[in-house]
């Protein structure tokens, strides 16, 4: 009897619930499509537009660890020197014991390393500080600052008939940095190529040689090729610039004394080529680059056929001019190149067997005279000027071993920190930087990701023809909480991304193993956008208050209203900068199967060109200069050139 009424009463709850249900659902679908403009869209989760900076895992605090940067050794070969870029610190240790005498804080992440002749002073480039500081080796203390261009990386000393002179990278503003040393002052910035990252100066302070990191495509479909540029340290003079060809990530650079050669590792890429032909060796490979002082080069391999060097990145040459030291990030190892067999095999060969050379790679076995096993992801080295002792650093390791160069073995390590293992962020980052996961060990996530970032290329990642559907690459920092991934929004995680797809598309191997998944989930996810630091608390100039109000513009300057889904920040929503919805803008390429593309987040756009899926525009301007149809892209008809240069200057704000 009593039953009824609780029946009754249930069904109702129910009919409430459901009720509640359908109407908060209509209510979200309603909202979701009037404030998309998009009358198509089913619904989303509300984080697609809702969400806050302050709970993406990249603004966390998290570990900083004590991962070896640039190196220096003191001129009596006594003292090994150190930049700590993360822990803002330089620390000084002795080469004989390996233990730490001496700590320093320098702030604006130390990462450069140089010493003047006398080793008086070492001169530290801070990286996300913008400066060059000096420290006295007397006192180890900070005894001058100078603001010079953008993300200095990497410095060298020379002595010039007009006096001491540093020359430094500055990997963010593309250019060089010449500085006297007393007075210390900027002399001239002259232009590099894109990431300008390693500096090495002949021994009569003539010339310093410059490696760009990144290279720069005529065309995203015409082959790459990043630069050496070089430049008279005594008045800061663009000398010469001359192309790696067909390669990019040349992070290191040094010069062979006595044989005019400036020697650079750098990573032969071949991107047009369809990534299908990972198995036949035709993708990525590491060379070696030789530049004499007039600009001419030689790439010569330093893989064997069956056995890669991924990510070659430092490099030393004793100052007789006989080795090379060269250490593999993606490899954990240190290649001796004999430089005297390698001049022999250069003297033998013809014109043709020099420029084909760099894709045989049996050659290496001519010159190459050991393999030196290290700690995880060695980035740096450098030798003591007596030539006995080669010091390289273990990034990922926390620590700097020490090999001796007569017997070519490993004799110790300075131990900086612990490697940070406990820490996933730091397990991931060596996950994305060790190439075992790829096919004969070929190349890293980093090979293409430097830092995490883009290397400037569009890849082939359909075996359906040379050079075709491109797919520009794309930062993955400040990549967390901007899924899907992918430019055809087909990837769901980066689980999903970096583990099925990359085994299947890129490694020809086994998928990386789940926990190893997640480590290196943590690590991109920790990734802030480029140079997040400094902008985000930025205020706006003038002009760049004007484009901000353009991309915020609901009407046009006539008083026209701007269609909701043509306007920028619509689809383009802050905090990201993305709705992470696919949207049509009218890009859609001749072999594009849809044009549908995922909406990218704009966090550190100004860093990431090429732009587009298929990396097609190579400034912000084309984007609405040359490949706007209809004003599909955003209202653009109505601006003129201020006005789109007001824009571009707003969105190099983000
Ligand atoms: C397509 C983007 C988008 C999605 C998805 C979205 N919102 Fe919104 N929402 C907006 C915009 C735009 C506003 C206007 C105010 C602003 O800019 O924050 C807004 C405002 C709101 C407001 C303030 C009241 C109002 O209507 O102006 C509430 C509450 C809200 N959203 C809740 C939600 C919830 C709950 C969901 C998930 C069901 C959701 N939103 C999904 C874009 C979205
Ligand atoms: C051969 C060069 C290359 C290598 C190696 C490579 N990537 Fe990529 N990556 C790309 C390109 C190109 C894209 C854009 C592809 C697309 O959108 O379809 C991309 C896209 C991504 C994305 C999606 C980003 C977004 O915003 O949608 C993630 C995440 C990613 N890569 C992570 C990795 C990881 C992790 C590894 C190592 C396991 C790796 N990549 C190795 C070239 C590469
Ligand atoms: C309808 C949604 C939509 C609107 C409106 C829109 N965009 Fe986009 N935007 C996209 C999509 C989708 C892409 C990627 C297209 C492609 O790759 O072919 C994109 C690409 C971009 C890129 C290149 C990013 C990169 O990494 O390559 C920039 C910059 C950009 N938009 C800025 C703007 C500005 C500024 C406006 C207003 C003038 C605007 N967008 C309006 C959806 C939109």
């Amino acid at each position: 009897m009593r039953r009824t009424p609780i029946i009754i009463s249930l069904l109702i709850g129910l009919l409430v619930l459901a009720g509640l249900g359908w109407g908060s659902a209509a209510w979200s679908r309603a909202h979701e499509r009037r404030w998309s403009g998009r009358l198509d869209l089913e619904l989303v989760s509300c984080n697609h537009c809702h969400l806050k900076i302050e709970n993406l895992p990249w603004a966390q605090p998290s570990r900083r660890h004590s991962a070896p940067a640039g190196l220096a050794v003191s001129p009596d070969n006594r003292k090994v020197y150190i930049a700590l870029d993360e822990r803002n610190e330089v620390v000084e240790a002795d080469g004989v014991t390996l233990a730490i005498t001496r700590r320093l804080e320098v702030r604006g992440g130390p990462f450069g390393l140089a010493i003047d002749a006398k080793g008086e002073r070492l001169y530290a480039t801070c990286r996300d500080g913008d400066r060059v500081v000096a420290i006295d080796l007397a006192t180890f203390r900070e005894v001058e600052s100078l603001a010079i261009g953008a993300g200095p990386v990497a410095a060298t000393y020379c002595d010039t008939q007009e006096g001491g002179r540093l020359v430094i990278a500055n990997s963010v503003s593309d250019n060089i940095s010449v500085v006297s040393l007393s007075p210390f002052k900027e002399l001239a910035r002259p232009q590099a190529g894109r990431e300008p990252y390693a500096v090495a100066a002949a021994p009569d302070g003539s010339i310093a040689f410059v490696a760009n990191r990144l290279a720069v495509p005529e065309n995203y479909y015409s082959m790459a090729s990043s630069e050496l540029t070089l430049v008279d340290p005594s008045k800061g003079k663009l000398l010469l610039r001359s192309p790696f060809e067909s390669a990019h990530l040349a992070e290191g650079i040094a010069v062979a004394p006595g044989r005019g050669w400036a020697l650079t590792p750098l990573i032969k890429v071949r991107n047009l080529v369809p990534i299908t032909q990972v198995a036949n060796g035709w993708v990525m490979s590491s060379g070696l680059a030789i530049a004499d002082a007039k600009g001419s080069i030689i790439q010569m391999p330093l893989d064997e056929a069956h056995d890669y060097f991924a990510d070659p990145s430092g490099i030393a040459v004793d100052a007789a001019g006989k080795r090379a030291f060269i250490v593999s990030g993606g490899s954990d190892t240190v290649t001796v190149v004999d430089l005297e067999l390698l001049a022999r095999w250069l003297a033998g060969a013809s014109d043709q067997a020099k420029r084909e050379a760099i894709d045989d790679l049996s050659l290496s076995a001519e010159y190459v005279v050991a393999r030196i096993p290290t700690g995880r992801n060695p980035r740096h080295a450098t030798l003591s000027p007596d030539g006995k002792r080669l010091y390289v650093s273990e990034r990922l390791e926390d620590a700097v071993l020490a090999v001796d160069t007569a017997a070519l073995k490993p004799i110790g390590r300075i131990r900086l920190g612990d490697g940070g293992q406990t820490d996933p962020i730091r397990r991931g980052e060596r996950v994305f930087t060790q190439a075992a996961h790829t096919f004969q060990r070929q190349f890293s996530c980093r090979s293409c990701h430097p830092d995490g970032h883009v290397d400037g290329l569009s890849y082939d990642f359909d075996g359906d023809g040379i050079g075709d559907n491109l797919l520009d690459n794309r930062s993955l920092q400040g990549v967390a909480g901007t899924s899907p991934l992918k430019w055809n929004g087909k990837n769901p995680s980066l689980q999903v991304q970096c583990g099925v797809r990359f085994a299947r598309v890129l490694m020809r191997t086994d998928p990386i193993p789940g926990a190893e998944l997640d480590d290196l989930a943590a690590y991109l996810n920790s990734l802030p956008p480029p140079r997040w630091a400094r902008r985000h608390r930025q205020v706006l100039t003038p002009a760049q208050e004007r484009g901000r109000r353009i991309f915020f513009a609901t009407l046009t300057p006539a008083g026209e209203p701007i269609p909701r889904e043509r306007q920028c920040h619509v689809c383009h929503r802050p905090p990201l900068y993305s709705n992470r919805l696919m949207s049509s803008v009218g890009t859609r390429g001749s072999l594009d199967p849809s044009d549908l593309f995922d909406t990218p987040h704009l966090l550190g756009v100004a860093y990431t060109a090429p732009y587009l899926h298929d990396g097609r525009a190579k400034t912000l301007e084309e984007l609405w200069t040359t490949y706007q149809t209809n004003d599909l892209h955003g209202v653009s008809s109505y601006m003129n050139k201020h006005q789109l240069n007001d824009l571009v200057e707003f969105l190099k704000t983000l």
